[in-house]
């Protein structure tokens, strides 16, 4: 992600001088104005990384704007330029709060280091926050569990959007938390306190969409019985989450841009049109610059909609968040499902850390409620999410294993043991015996790592080479 800088100078010059020297590096974002009144209005619809401005200005000074950035976000960074002789006030700005100043004339290699260095201190400033949070026992988004780099990004960049009302477009796979980022975003926003409503572009059906989002009057069309409100108005100065936006017919995709463009509406039936106030998220796990390439997605619509992009992370990526994520929903069907499981066993920490989880986290979080409900003691035992998670890429014998009667004379927790090795070398015989000993292609096709599979055969006391036709190639193992 591009680092933003705004620009601030009533001289159009300077802006343009300034412009050009940071235009070279294409890890800047930079956004430059001459009109330091429209602060507010920029602070709202960006998220701005380092502030530069002018000390010296008719319309507002410096130091104002500093006062404004820093109550806005006091991890913005603001650099204030000033020409010989106000540096006293600019030496008087740092210590309000100014990351530094610098002396116009200046070179390009001296601006280029000072933002440079801004950008660092902003970085730091934030992690430090998240950090104190994380100390003090409070994390600032007690609803998104996980503490891997990729989760600390994620928090810093909700931290950052939700401060303004800039459209956000949150991308990622099926189950990776899309639509709790949506409402983390809401419930930091300024916006808190006002409604959030989401909208499901895939379920409601085309001919329901329009009418469910900006409402219809009394006999608009066959059907519309009476007069109903939609849920533009129902967001308004609030935010409104279009959920699995890719499932958007094209006409309307047309309407929405509409009403992202101009903030403006028609209700059906009615002639008038109507402004509203909305804070627009936006999430999808459809690759929308591929769906533009087919002419599916209007590419106008995306560029509206991708302002602020947050990407989600797969689980098996961040795998280190598995052991929080699995004890958190431990314990969250623990109380919904009046259970007292309190851990989970080594075998099952073990098997949830090998897995793909092409589903991330929901496929985990049902498998973890499944292992609640077939829990028997205080611990969840592979047993409980094997036997029914075939979703979780788990092993999942086609017919049931037949056990002899004498599993049935021996102690419970033995029996249950027996079965379980009798099963997965059951199950292992038959993944390798259908694809020739290739470990890779069995481990492909039950949804387990390669590595995991190869333990399993050591620990089932089975070789792969056994199921080798003649013909087949050798593999590594
Ligand atoms: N970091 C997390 N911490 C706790 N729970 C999480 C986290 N990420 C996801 N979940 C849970 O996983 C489930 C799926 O999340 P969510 O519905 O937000 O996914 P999604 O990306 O919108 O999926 P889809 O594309 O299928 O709609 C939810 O129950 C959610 O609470
Ligand atoms: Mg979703």
């Amino acid at each position: 992600m591009a680092s933003r800088i705004l620009i601030i100078d009533d001289e159009a010059d300077m802006l343009l001088l300034i412009q050009r020297m940071l235009s070279d590096s294409d890890r800047y974002e930079v956004t430059a104005t001459d009109n330091p009144t429209s602060l507010s209005a920029m602070l709202a619809t960006a998220s701005f990384d380092v502030v530069l401005t002018d000390l010296k200005m008719p319309q507002r000074d410096g130091i104002q704007i500093l006062e404004e950035v820093k109550s806005h976000d006091e991890t913005i960074a603001v650099v204030l330029m000033t020409a010989y002789g106000t540096i006293e006030s600019a030496i008087e700005a740092t210590r309000k709060g100014a990351f530094d100043y610098i002396t116009k004339p200046f070179r390009k290699e001296r601006i280029l280091q000072v933002v440079d260095q801004a950008l660092k201190w902003r970085n730091l400033r934030q992690e430090n926050l998240l950090l104190r949070e994380k100390l003090e026992g409070r994390s600032r988004f007690p609803t998104l569990i996980g503490g891997s780099p990729a989760m600390r990004a994620l928090h810093l960049q909700i931290d950052r959007v939700a401060r303004t009302s800039a459209t956000v477009l949150i991308t990622g796979e099926s189950g990776t938390g899309k639509e709790l980022v949506a409402r983390a975003v809401h419930s930091h926003s300024p916006r808190k306190d006002k409604p959030f409503i989401a909208i499901n572009c895939s379920t409601i059906p085309e001919a329901l969409i329009e009418s469910e989002l900006f409402g219809h009057l009394r006999g608009s069309f066959t059907g519309a019985l009476r007069d109903k409100k939609g849920l533009v108005e129902e967001a308004s100065h609030g935010t409104l989450f279009l959920d699995e936006t890719g499932d958007l017919s094209l006409p309307m995709q047309v309407k929405l841009l509409r009403l992202l463009q101009e903030g403006e509406y028609k209700v059906l039936g009615a002639n008038a049109i109507r402004k509203v106030d909305i804070r627009f998220i936006a999430a999808t796990n459809q690759n929308l610059p591929e769906k533009i390439r087919r002419g599916e997605f209007r590419e106008d619509l995306f560029y509206r909609l991708n302002v602020f992009n947050i990407h989600l992370t797969p689980l098996r990526e961040r795998a280190e968040d598995i052991p929080s994520l699995a004890q958190h929903f431990l314990h969250k069907y623990c109380t919904l499902h009046k259970k007292e499981v309190s851990r989970f066993s080594s075998r099952v920490m073990a098997h949830l850390m090998e897995q793909e989880w092409p589903g991330n986290v929901r496929q985990l979080e049902n498998t973890i409620e499944r292992g609640v409900i077939m829990a028997s003691g205080d611990e969840v035992r592979l047993s409980d999410i094997l036997t029914m998670a075939p979703d979780a890429g788990a092993p999942c014998s086609a017919s049931p294993l037949e056990p002899g009667e004498e599993i049935f004379s021996l102690p419970f927790k033995e029996a249950k043991d027996r079965l379980i090795e009798e099963f997965e070398t059951q199950y292992l015989t038959k993944v390798l015996a259908r694809h020739s000993g290739n470990v890779s292609q069995a481990a492909r096709e039950s949804g387990v790592k390669r590595q995991y599979l190869h333990r399993l055969i050591k620990e089932n006391k089975l070789s792969s080479r056994s199921f080798k036709k003649e013909d087949s190639e050798e593999e590594p193992s």
